[in-house]
């Protein structure tokens, strides 16, 4: 059984807190696409670690966490959290953690023209400067370096000539000189650490697959920083739906049972790119301040504005959900009056979808409803009827059932239906 977490906005829609319940339930859990330029809390032994490569699992000895090879890796970046979570106690070994050879490798060079490109465009797209768009880039092109390379000098040697040659013809016009012996000697020690956990991952998932195992993929960024559905081209370089998860982690779509959706009571994003309900005004300021809307990642003050149906209903549509999860409901509740986009004007008509220029999209319509109070809500039943009201106009848009909602910054804030 394979089951799906996904995000249905521009990231940020607290992911983490469903991939904790259901990896309580997985043997396996993976990471499908993304890099460091993901980022989400991990509680464990009553210490926060902020994470970006190691699948949130990491902490439960019990379940095997894999990258997968979707994802993209910067190897300090990771061999830096596998030591802090040893340093503090959580055992991370090749039996409970693996990488996929086939996932590609974040050289320096691709970090440099991450922020070369974005000074060059007229339009920057506010990228996490992580160098995950051009190590994507050099996958498509066919000169990227995979994990598989890190255990094999001689074949990492080939890779790094290869890519540092055709680097350099773009970036010796910016100044730089690559030095394939710089990267050459940094790279093969990140390799020597990291080899006990790099290995071919599809006897061990397909087994695992066989023997009707439990498996959980952790998606990370979302359906609106998809490069195929999301506002191209603000968005990252993975196919970031939950299609996308299928081929980051080598499995069919057959094997999918449940594909959860995660959003929150409102709008959220990081970096540049349209955003029709955005709220540039008092009211954005105060759901960034009572949702702690700043990134895990770049710290970055996050944009906010009103829940977004047509959205919503899109992701849906596009990532084949079966329930979502609702966050930050206790947040939104606290405003006196509440608004949700169910329909934009485009082109002098209304829609009910979303057109390849968003940019020129504004709300037609907004549902009203008044705040309320989640303080005292221990279950559905608990809710004020606003709140209600809320969850089931989502669920009627939709057609899809809400089963979980936050209604605090704790895991344990979570209403299950
Ligand atoms: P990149 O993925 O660093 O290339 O950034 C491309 C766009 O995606 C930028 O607008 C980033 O802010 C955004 N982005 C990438 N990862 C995340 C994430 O995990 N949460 C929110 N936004 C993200």
């Amino acid at each position: 059984m394979v089951r799906i977490i996904t995000g249905l906005q521009f990231g940020d829609e607290g992911k983490g807190r469903v991939t904790h319940f259901e990896s309580k339930k997985a043997d396996m859990v993976i990471r499908a696409t993304g890099g460091n330029n993901a980022g989400h809390t991990v509680v464990a032994n009553g210490k926060k670690f902020a994470m970006h490569l190691l699948p949130s699992s990491i902490i439960r000895k019990d379940v095997v966490s894999i990258i997968g090879n979707g994802v993209v890796i910067d190897p300090k970046v990771l061999i830096d959290e596998i030591v802090e979570m040893n340093n503090n106690g959580i055992e991370i070994t090749p039996d409970n953690f693996k990488i996929s050879d086939r996932a590609h490798i974040i050289m320096p060079w691709h970090k440099d023209m991450d922020v070369i490109l974005e000074k060059q465009k007229m339009n920057p797209i506010g990228t996490t400067k992580r160098g995950i768009g051009p190590c994507y880039a050099e996958k498509c092109l066919r000169t990227g370096i995979r994990a598989y390379d890190l255990t094999d000098p001689t074949s990492l040697m080939y890779r790094v000539v290869d890519s540092v040659s055709y680097n350099n013809v773009f970036l010796n016009h910016f100044g730089y000189n690559l030095s394939s012996q710089y990267a050459l000697d940094k790279y093969v020690e990140y390799g020597k650490f990291l080899k006990p956990f790099i290995c071919d991952i599809h006897s061990i998932v397909h087994d695992a697959l066989s023997a009707d195992k439990n498996i959980l993929i952790e998606g990370a960024q979302a359906m609106y920083l998809d490069i195929d559905h999301g506002t191209y081209p603000y968005v990252t370089s993975s196919n970031s739906a939950s299609p996308g998860a299928c081929v980051g982690a080598g499995i069919g779509p057959k094997y999918v049972s449940e594909v959860i959706g995660v959003m929150k009571a409102y709008t959220s994003r990081v970096g540049e790119g349209p955003f029709p309900t955005e709220l540039k005004n008092e009211i954005g300021d105060k759901i960034r301040d009572l949702g702690h809307e700043f990134g895990t990642t770049t710290g970055r003050p996050r944009r906010c504005g009103w829940l977004d149906l047509v959205m919503i209903k899109q992701a849906v549509d596009v990532n084949s959900l079966t329930c979502l999860c609702v966050n930050h409901l206790d947040t939104i509740g606290k405003f006196d009056e509440i608004q949700v986009c169910t329909t934009y004007s485009y082109k002098n008509e209304t829609i009910n979808y979303v057109p390849i220029n968003l940019e020129n999209c504004t709300p037609a319509s907004y549902h009203m409803f008044k705040g309320w109070d989640t303080s005292n809500a221990k279950t559905y039943e608990d809710l004020p009827e606003n709140a209600k009201l809320f969850i089931s106009l989502i669920e009627k848009y939709t057609g899809v059932p809400v089963k979980y909602i936050g209604i605090g910054p704790d895991e344990n804030d979570t209403i299950i239906r």
